[in-house]
């Protein structure tokens, strides 16, 4: 099985969930930064897992993004220099693989990212393989609470299993 885990990280908290996901599906499965997942990349995958934080209630918007890069040296830097995972979605081709969605966030918050990233996989023919995660982080910029990157790794070995 090729697997991917695709993801979007200001801070660092998703892109550790994402590299605990892909240990678990298996040493086959790659972490993958939006820049990284190229059509190219991903044109084989059987599984693609994408996810991102949840900033200001939503998947990040282009405009959330603008507004943290203008406002550098209030906050610790996010890391923007990769494209944001709604317009990775927005560009993913066709494919016939399976998927899922996840999102880090606070514990109580409302809104969601995850419907985002689920619509966009679904829109490109990659169908749900399981229901969407959530990792819970501690503080606005983390850390993640403890125990979320050994839930996430179980959740790989999880969709592994699912995918047969
Ligand atoms: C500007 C900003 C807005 C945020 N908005 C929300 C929110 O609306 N709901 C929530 O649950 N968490 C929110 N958070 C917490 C982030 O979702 C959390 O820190 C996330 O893990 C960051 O992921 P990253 O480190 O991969 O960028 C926010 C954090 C920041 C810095």
């Amino acid at each position: 099985m090729e697997a991917v885990v695709v993801y979007e990280s200001l801070w660092g908290n998703t892109a550790a969930i994402a590299r605990a996901i892909a240990e678990g599906i298996g040493p086959e499965a790659r972490a993958l930064t939006t820049t990284e997942a190229t059509g190219e990349a991903i044109a084989n995958a059987d599984l693609i897992v994408a996810g991102a934080p949840l900033l200001a209630f939503r998947l990040p918007t282009e405009k959330v993004r603008e507004s943290l890069r203008a406002n550098r040296g209030r906050e610790p830097a996010p890391d923007l220099s990769n494209p944001s995972m709604r317009s990775w979605l927005a560009a993913l081709p066709a494919g016939h693989g399976r998927s899922a969605g996840f999102e880090t966030r606070f514990r109580w918050s409302p809104g969601s990212a995850t419907a985002a990233i689920v619509r966009g996989l679904e829109r490109a023919g990659y169908r749900l393989v399981a229901k969407a995660h959530r990792f819970i982080v501690k503080g606005t910029y983390g850390p993640l609470r403890d125990g979320e990157i050994e839930r996430a790794r179980q959740w790989g070995a999880e969709l592994a299993k699912a995918m047969g």
